[in-house]
């Protein structure tokens, strides 16, 4: 009979759970879910290697193990500690991790632009939804932030370097998923960036899911850049058969009528890619045509773009039939010919590059 696996009782916040040995801390919280999650911006639980770099997930050991049960001297990276047997932890009811993650998240944004009414990664960035939850309300830096030599990085991926917080989740993709890696960090310390040696442009087929796991603005789908914001598209489920056996080919498809913005992964409540997808499902099949529509998309995690699709909305009784004597009142017309700000020949999603001013009547 096979011997039975020994699992380890942990307790985060209160809550005990059974993990495997060789879990770390962050899975177990994730095991348990809700808000004793920490945070994760470079842990990507797909990509091997990846956290330890970005400190987001940083929680208190208050308990070493049932062996040992002496504290952890300082706060440590959850996402690179594994759990002991009897170990206990403490996130959200520990106010020191609260100041901590705090600090990081002013870290993090030191040298950050802060120009989120511009990045297209607005909305669905961990970043702004991190310091929204964790940041302080004004920065105390008074230095000149970074600036950088602007790369071009090819027709499909735009890098804002100002936007990287070094989380390496990109080069661990382009390593992990492409046949050939052009791009790393080059350079040390402050002076560290994403680039290319020497200037080459990303293109191998699935290099486009560096878009879906950077976790800030700094690599953007070009052909999607300054078209629409994302709250104002409608994720929809759909699938294609892809020819590529290593492309499951599932997608969320972001819309505007019949219009497809854009293509990207699916990705879990906690941010992740689900299943990685080759770059012709992304970048070359932008007709509603080349593709199965499943449903809309149920965006499980928080973020602006899970608010607002009016999916099940139980509509509150209008007044005004009954105001205005059961007349029927036209409240609903096409913003499209009544404003006419668009030129009407033009499909915002099929201009070459970034919208413009022209594409718009003056
Ligand atoms: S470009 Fe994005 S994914 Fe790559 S290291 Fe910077 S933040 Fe991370
Ligand atoms: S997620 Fe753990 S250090 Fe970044």
């Amino acid at each position: 009979m096979a011997e039975e696996k020994k699992l380890f009782k942990v307790k985060i916040d209160n809550i005990s759970v059974e993990v495997e040995p060789g879990t770390t801390i962050l899975n177990a919280a994730r095991s348990i879910g809700g808000d004793v999650v920490p945070p994760a911006m470079c842990y990507y639980s797909k990509l091997q290697g990846s956290g330890g770099k970005c400190r987001t997930c940083l929680v208190k050991v208050t308990k070493g193990s049932e062996a040992d049960p002496r504290p952890m001297p300082k706060l440590v990276a959850s996402c690179r500690t594994t759990v002991m047997d009897g170990m206990e932890v403490a996130n959200i009811t520990s106010p020191e991790v609260q100041e901590a993650r705090k600090g990081v998240v002013e870290f993090l944004l030191l040298n950050h632009p802060l120009d989120c009414p511009v990045c297209d990664q607005a909305g669905e960035c961990d970043l702004q939804n991190l310091s929204y939850e964790h940041g302080a309300e004004a920065t105390r830096y008074e230095f000149k932030r970074r600036t950088f030599d602007k790369i071009d990085i090819g027709d499909k991926i735009q890098l804002h370097m100002t936007r990287c917080i070094l989380c390496y989740r990109c080069v661990f993709t382009a390593d992990q998923l492409t046949e050939k890696r052009e791009h790393g960090i080059l350079g040390r310390g402050d002076a560290s960036e994403i680039s290319t040696y020497i200037h080459q442009s990303l293109d191998n087929n699935f290099i486009g899911n560096v878009i879906d796991v950077c976790p800030v603005g700094a690599l953007t789908d070009k052909t999607f850049r300054f078209k629409n914001r994302v709250w104002f598209l409608k994720p929809v489920d759909a699938h294609r058969h892809c020819d590529d056996p290593k492309c499951c080919g599932k997608t969320v498809l972001w819309m505007r009528g019949d219009e497809v913005f854009r293509v990207t992964a699916r990705k879990d409540k906690y941010g992740e890619v689900e299943d990685f997808i080759c770059d012709t499902c992304r970048f070359d099949k932008k007709e509603k045509s080349d593709w199965i529509i499943e449903g809309p998309r149920k965006i499980d995690r928080h973020s602006v773009i899970s608010q607002g699709h009016y999916v099940n909305t139980v509509k509150p009784k209008d007044p005004l039939v009954e105001v205005l004597d059961g007349r029927q009142p036209k409240l609903l017309f096409d913003i499209h010919s009544t404003s006419e700000v668009n030129r009407p020949e033009i499909d915002l999603s099929k201009i070459e590059g970034p919208a413009h001013s022209d594409d718009f009547n003056k």
